[in-house]
């Protein structure tokens, strides 16, 4: 089978992932055929909006693809993709991570779908004379409804629970809103547990038992606040990949586009020893998400593995290079899936 993907160049340390990402690529036992659009900085300014219309048109035909970090100077890319491409959830596996110190003694493995739109993100507010601001909250009901179905069906995939965070005894329109919108989608799974927990608890019972927690769904801001938190707990937020996504009007996952949480790390670009965690976790996440599930998963626990056995780039007290760490992660990808063939 093979995997056509979309694959949006970046800047600084971005052609170091891509090279990182294609070592791990060529070890598969499937093909991933990518088609890059780049999306540099160089190649925004030459171009203008030229590139988003390629970037967008090689999306929607390929259906997933991959980005590499990207500076922000004129716009964030980030934006006009998510806009471009309609992109209304984030999801952002948080684990904690042997290998990887943290204050943290509890063990993390949280599943954060997040609403990628509306909340009190979408308007800046205003000021009301001198002293006083507002600003909207704004919730639809089928932006909530396709972020419930693919938490449900993530849950579903994973044999687990969902519980879906707001504060809907004080903002009861709103946070009502999406609450009565996860319970109606909830019921379309009765086989996946559902459970509500109120947004200030949760971050409470999360640091006393991660344990309880593992698909949580939330409006924009909580989720932001949680993915951080969450990062924090685990050590680092500069290991985290994300997905995103945007869905067809009767709630499927239409386009879907992943991403590493860094940015370009321009004080280590060129010099070989970017981590290459958060990309490859990305890549996993995207198997998983193109089919590959069983690829996707030894990917990830492939590259946790490695962590966990001491194998590092410096960022993390380690001493090995992107394509050293990279070389590591492919040979024990390959002693798994040798070994599962076996077996
Ligand atoms: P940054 O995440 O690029 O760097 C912050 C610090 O983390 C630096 O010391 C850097 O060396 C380190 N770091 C980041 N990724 C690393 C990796 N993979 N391995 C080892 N060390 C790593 O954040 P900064 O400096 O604020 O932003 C630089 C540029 O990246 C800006 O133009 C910003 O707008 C852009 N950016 C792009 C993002 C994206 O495309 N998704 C996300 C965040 C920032």
């Amino acid at each position: 089978m093979v995997h056509r993907v979309t694959e949006l160049l970046g800047d600084g340390i971005g052609p170091e992932l891509c090279e990182a990402v294609h070592h791990v690529a060529e070890a598969l036992p499937t093909e991933v055929r990518f088609e890059q659009v780049d999306l540099s900085l160089e190649e925004r300014k030459r171009r203008g909006r030229g590139v988003y219309d390629e970037a967008y048109e090689s999306v929607r035909s390929a259906g997933a693809a991959i980005k590499y970090p990207t500076v922000t100077e004129i716009e964030s890319p980030n934006a006009v993709l998510r806009k471009r491409c309609n992109f209304t959830v984030i999801h952002r596996p948080v684990m904690t991570l042997p290998g990887v110190k943290s204050n943290f003694t509890g063990k993390v493995d949280l599943e954060i779908v997040r609403l990628a739109i509306g909340g009190t993100y979408q308007d800046p507010g205003q000021q009301v004379g001198p002293d006083v601001a507002v600003s909207l909250r704004i919730v639809e009901r089928s932006t909530v409804q396709s972020a419930a179905v693919y938490a449900f069906a993530l849950a579903r995939r994973l044999g687990t629970h969902v519980t879906s965070s707001s504060k809907w005894t004080i903002q009861r329109a709103t946070d009502g809103l999406f609450e009565e919108a996860v319970r109606d989608v909830a019921k379309r799974y009765p086989d996946v547990p559902h459970r509500q927990e109120l947004f200030d608890a949760l971050l409470a019972k999360i640091c006393m038992r991660p344990d309880d927690f593992r698909v949580i769904i939330l409006l924009n801001e909580y989720g932001d606040f949680l993915s951080d938190m969450a990062s924090g707990l685990v050590g680092s937020l500069g290991i985290a990949a994300s997905g995103s996504f945007s869905f067809t009007t009767d709630g499927r996952v239409d386009l879907a586009m992943f991403d590493a949480a860094h940015g370009t790390a321009p004080d280590i670009a060129g010099k070989g020893v970017a981590n290459p965690t958060a990309i490859l976790l990305a890549f996993a996440q995207l198997l998983s998400h193109v089919g590959e599930t069983a690829i996707g998963q030894a990917l990830r626990r492939t590259i946790l593995g490695q962590l966990a056995a001491g194998r590092s780039t410096r960022d993390l007290g380690g001493t090995l290079t992107t394509m050293e760490f990279t070389r590591e992660v492919r040979g024990a990808f390959l002693d798994r899936i040798r070994a599962v063939a076996t077996a």
